[in-house]
Parts: C-alpha cells; sequence; structure tokens
C-alpha cells in the first residue's frame, strides 16, 4: 500500500508537467556534491541527484515517513547505488553532519512544516559555506483540483519572507514551473 504511495509520488514527480530535467539543469550539479532531499518521498530527486554527484558525492534521503524511506533504501541497493543514505527524522527537525551539505533541497514540503520560520534557522548548520536551499512548491491556482481542495500550496511571497526572517538570502527564481514557485536561498552569513 505505501509502496505504491512512493511509486504514485515518483510518477507525479516525473511527469513532463512537473519539469523534473528543467529542475536538475537549473540546479548545475556538480561530482562529489552532497544534497540533502528533504521530505524525498518516493525518491525521484533522490535517485536524480545521486547520479548527478556521482558515487564521491552524496545525497541523504530525509523523511518523517519510514516506509518510503525502506522504498528508497531497497530502490537504491538494487541498483547499488552507494551514495544514498536514509535518514528518518520527527516533524520538529533532524540531524545531519554540521556544514556538510552544498545544496538542501525541498520539493512540495515547505507546505508541510509546522514552523518554517524555526525549521530553517535550525537548517543553516548543516550546509556548506555558500551552500543553496531550494524550495520549490505549489502555487496557489485558480483551479479547484486535490492540491487546492486539501491545501497542499504556499504563497511565494510566504516562502521568502519566511526564509528572510529565518535568515536566507533569496539569491535565484526560476519562472519556467507552470504551478509551483521555485526560489533558490542563501544563508546571509555564509555569503
Ligand atoms: C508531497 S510529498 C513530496 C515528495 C518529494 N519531495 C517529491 O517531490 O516527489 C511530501 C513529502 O514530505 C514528507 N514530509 C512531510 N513533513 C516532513 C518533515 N517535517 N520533514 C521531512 N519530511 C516531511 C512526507 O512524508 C512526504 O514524503
Amino acid at each position: 500500500m505505501l509502496f505504491n504511495r512512493a511509486e504514485m509520488l515518483n510518477r507525479r514527480a516525473r511527469h513532463p508537467k512537473f519539469k523534473a530535467d528543467e529542475i536538475i539543469g537549473a540546479l548545475n550539479l556538480q561530482k562529489g556534491a552532497v544534497i540533502a532531499d528533504i521530505g524525498s518521498g518516493g525518491g525521484y530527486f533522490t535517485m536524480r541527484f545521486a547520479e548527478a554527484v556521482g558515487p564521491e558525492g552524496k545525497v541523504y534521503a530525509v523523511d518523517v515517513n519510514a516506509k518510503l524511506l525502506a522504498y528508497i533504501e531497497n530502490y537504491a541497493k538494487e541498483n547499488r547505488m552507494t551514495n544514498v543514505e536514509t535518514v528518518l527524522v520527527g516533524e520538529s527537525g533532524l540531524n545531519l553532519p554540521e556544514q556538510s551539505c552544498s545544496l538542501i533541497f525541498l520539493r512540495n514540503v515547505f507546505h508541510h512544516l509546522n514552523s518554517p520560520e524555526r525549521y530553517f534557522k535550525a537548517l543553516k548548520r548543516f550546509l556548506k559555506p555558500g551552500g543553496r536551499v531550494i524550495i520549490i512548491d505549489y502555487k496557489k491556482g485558480t483551479a479547484l483540483n486535490l492540491i487546492a481542495l486539501m491545501r497542499h500550496h504556499v504563497e511565494e511571497a510566504f516562502i521568502q519572507e519566511t526564509m528572510k526572517n529565518a535568515g536566507y538570502d533569496l539569491v535565484d527564481r526560476y519562472c519556467f514551473l507552470p504551478q509551483q514557485s521555485f526560489n533558490v536561498f542563501q544563508a546571509v552569513e555564509e555569503r
């Protein structure tokens, strides 16, 4: 049942309308980079990142859902991907090695966070100097679909305001996703 949820999330993530290739291209990933995919779901982006950073890099797949993480672990093992590590977290935060990540990625996860300002303040210590935080999330649309009904969206201005208050600068913003905002932040003191 939950394995189906992982596959459903991955099917959606790879659907052409969500432009995964363009997202990966915009991130300009380097071999050897260390990435945290927070709210990794079925792991579609975790696996894309793992391929991009190569065996000398690393991807932390972080989620509150142990069954989704088990799916990712299983997939990584079957495909001999040695650079993926799963991290189970509680709702309030996570623990990763200090200053380990050059990129922290959250796609369709920000709207799940209870106290986003506090969350991103705490997240800073896991970023390498100059590291980036990528936040992609659904914008409020006009269509009455499942995203709207379940309120799985967040105003882009709210994301930007929250990150400013948490001590980040907006360093890039992409507009090629039809349903989602795509913002790139760096910690103020790290630049
Ligand atoms: C809509 S799914 C997005 C999955 C994936 N990022 C993608 O783009 O396909 C949201 C994911 O965030 C996870 N999640 C929710 N709250 C979280 C939290 N506080 N920390 C980490 N993961 C969380 C959920 O378990 C779920 O896997």
